[in-house]
């Protein structure tokens, strides 16, 4: 990587994660080459981009951006899923940093991955939905799947000899309603929802961090990430957000990986791996600082999403798919003002005892289950809003 420029495309480069890839991408100066940038809605901070760092595409899923609105010179400008599956069929590139948010990831990954192209993996739902049929594909095709999910890249730095590792130990800052009752979080406000005491992230995100569906997202990616059973996947809440997750080997050592709480440097991490370079480090690490560190046990009580997640796994099949596409559904119903933030858990706890798990699942049998299942959630929303 330094006698070469390593040359990237950024899915969902107008959101949380892509907005700081690119800070990081300029940090690094001529370690980067960008050749496509692609965003949802957001056109006018997609122009920006595209202006400053110069892609040979830009793709956009709102209507019709077309050549010569602004958008300068020697651009091509691509639309839609259709634009997204050119991008990751373009084997110029040599890593793809899929940071879109929710189902739209899956088919892109699995198309870059289809070419040989190394994927930074941001959108922890691909491996939600088809993590058997994603990790087989990257096996087959020799791609690497490098986490951007700091507690995913926290575990990959600590693993050395995966043989020799007998459990991993995810963190959880536990959100915004971790010392508040169950009653304040029944009646949270999405304002509330939304005020995340350590991360500033995406919408669907942040939700899923109030109510810890994302720890229950982050116990499935784990799972096929790094090859472990449910049982040999913990979580411990630990508020401050410093250890990022930790390992256990097989003679008691835990080894953990610490940091202060950026985005920057797992992004770093996964699109420059296995090189490191000084980027954006705010501050140096001061344990004095710091000074404690707490951790303490998950309230499945309050946060139900996790034990839920689990179940899913064991159960495995489509039905980490169908828990996807019911908790997606009811985290946007809950943000358009429809339901109240624990429906979001009961509803996707409904949609998963109706579903009739199907194994080892097609790509198309994943895809018609997660239309089916949004379907149905939208119908029951309905029906209670
Ligand atoms: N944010 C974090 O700190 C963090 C940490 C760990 C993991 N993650 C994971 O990373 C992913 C992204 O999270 P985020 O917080 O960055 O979300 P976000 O801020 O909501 O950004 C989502 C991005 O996806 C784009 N997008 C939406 N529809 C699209 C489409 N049809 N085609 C292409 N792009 C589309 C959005 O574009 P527009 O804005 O232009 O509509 C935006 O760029 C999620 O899976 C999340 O779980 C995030």
């Amino acid at each position: 990587m330094e006698n070469k420029k390593r040359k990237i495309s950024i899915i969902g480069s107008t959101g949380s994660i892509g907005r700081q890839a690119l800070e990081v991408i300029e940090k690094l100066g001529d370690k980067f080459e960008i050749i496509a940038l692609a965003g949802g809605n957001n056109v006018e901070l997609l122009k920006k981009q595209a202006e400053k760092f110069k892609p040979e595409y830009i793709c956009s899923n709102a209507p019709s951006p077309r050549a010569g609105e602004g958008w300068g010179e020697g651009l091509t400008i691509l639309h839609g899923s259709e634009g997204l599956e050119q991008i990751c069929s373009n084997k110029e590139n040599d890593i793809i940093l899929v940071a879109c948010s929710g189902k739209i990831g899956l088919k892109p990954t699995l198309t870059a991955i289809k070419n040989g192209i190394d994927i930074a993996l941001a959108n922890k739902e691909t491996l939600v939905m088809a993590g058997d049929i994603v990790m087989k594909e990257a096996k087959k095709h020799g791609v690497k799947i490098i986490p951007v999910d700091s507690e995913h890249c926290a575990i990959h730095q600590c693993i050395k000899d995966i043989k020799q590792v007998d459990k991993l130990i995810i963190t959880a800052s536990g959100g915004p309603f971790l010392h508040k009752s169950i009653e304040d979080m029944k009646n949270a406000t999405v304002e509330q929802a939304l005020a995340h005491p350590r991360w500033n992230m995406g919408k669907k995100i942040t939700v899923d961090s109030a109510t810890l569906m994302n720890k229950g997202l982050e116990i499935i990616e784990a799972h096929h990430l790094f090859g472990f059973d449910y049982d040999k996947i913990d979580v411990v809440v630990h508020p401050q957000s410093i250890v990022h997750s930790a390992i256990e080997y097989v003679d008691g050592s835990v080894i953990a990986q610490l940091g202060l709480p950026s985005m920057h440097i797992p992004i770093q991490y996964a699109i420059t791996y296995p090189e490191r370079f000084e980027g954006i480090k705010s501050k140096s690490f001061s344990f004095s600082e710091i000074a404690r560190l707490d951790f303490e046990k998950p309230d499945f009580e309050k946060f139900p999403t996790v034990k839920l997640a689990y179940e899913m796994g064991r159960l495995g099949g489509t039905a980490t798919a169908c828990m996807n596409a019911a908790n997606e559904e009811a985290v946007f119903a809950f943000l358009n003002g429809k339901i109240k933030l624990f429906d979001i858990y009961e509803i996707t706890k409904k949609m998963c005892d109706e579903h009739e798990v199907i194994e080892n699942p097609t790509i198309d049998e994943i895809f018609a289950i997660d239309t089916k299942v949004r379907e149905k959630t939208k119908e029951y929303i309905s029906t209670i809003s």
